[in-house]
């Protein structure tokens, strides 16, 4: 696979960082994950504005311009990719390349770019069947509406629920769920979906904030109030929203049942939106 580094196009084994970038030292970047349909990046512009909020909110002084339709179109047609492909685009962005200290360097800085462009098919047996997800610690710093690369906290939080046999976890802080270890998570109680509000806890999803515009669309009533854990067992129908995995129901959270197990009829009705959306708009 052909990759995007620092201004060049490369095979991916020849794509290497210098040691000292503060990506690879200190995680001192940001990053944004884009799907792609029919050959077009999903929600371009609301994925810029994340990006360019968390380098701000790093202080890596960097102005996205033109560059990631730029490099998108570039690594589509130099990896021989179609239209049909299901495709994800990642790329990050650090504070670049010096000596290893806490503090910014004082020099004007050569921010690092790395990009890739891969096939990613949805989880077509979790979509349309759901998962089972339990909690877990939300133990992440409390500016998890940055999307930065030091995501261990993360790794942890998923590896601990694959190793229980759980599809995902579920942070928890002070009994409230924010939300999945690379998702937002909704729930729905009586005809009522209920999220997180866009807080310092929670990343601001691309695909929960479209999921909210579908709601509103469609008069279903939105509260962004978060759920608690001891709530659980009394709510309907629950899912996951993410880039990847758009709208992935929850049938189970650690030994509860969500409603009757089985996926909920809100969650369906929303897929369903989010497909017209998509054919309206890509096909
Ligand atoms: C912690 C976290 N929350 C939520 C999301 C979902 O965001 P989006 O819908 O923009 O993919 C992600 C995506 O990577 C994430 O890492």
């Amino acid at each position: 696979m052909i990759v995007y580094i620092n201004g060049k196009y490369l095979e991916e084994d020849n794509a290497n960082v210098n040691a000292n970038d503060r990506g690879y030292l200190l995680a001192d970047g940001a990053y944004e994950g884009f799907r792609i349909y029919n050959g077009k990046i999903f929600k371009l512009k609301e994925h810029k504005n994340r990006f360019q909020r968390s380098l701000d909110e790093l202080k890596i002084s960097y102005t996205i311009e033109n560059e990631i339709q730029e490099i998108y179109e570039n690594l589509f047609a130099k990896n021989n990719y179609t239209n049909k492909d299901e495709l994800f685009f990642y790329m990050q962005i650090t504070r670049g390349v010096a000596p290893r200290d806490h503090a910014f360097p004082k020099q004007e800085m050569t921010v690092g770019v790395y990009a890739f462009l891969s096939q990613k098919k949805i989880n077509l047996d979790a979509y349309n069947n759901g998962v089972k997800v339990c909690t877990v610690p939300d133990n992440r710093w409390a500016r998890c509406d940055i999307k930065c690369i030091s995501l261990i906290a993360n790794c942890l939080a998923k590896q601990t629920a694959l190793d229980k046999g759980f599809a995902d976890g579920l942070f928890v802080h002070d009994g409230v769920i924010t939300e999945g270890t690379a998702t937002n998570v909704c729930f729905i109680k009586d005809g009522v979906l209920y999220t997180h509000g866009a807080t310092n806890r929670i990343l601001s999803g691309v695909t929960r904030n479209f999921v909210l515009d579908l709601c509103r669309e469609n008069d279903i009533k939105v509260i962004e109030f978060p759920m608690t854990v001891d709530k659980l067992s009394s709510i309907d129908e629950a899912f996951l929203t993410g880039t990847t995995g758009e709208i992935t129901p929850i049938i189970q959270i650690d030994d509860i049942s969500i409603g009757n197990g089985e996926v909920g009829v809100v969650t369906k009705e929303l897929q369903g939106k989010y497909r017209e959306y998509l054919d309206t708009h890509f096909y």
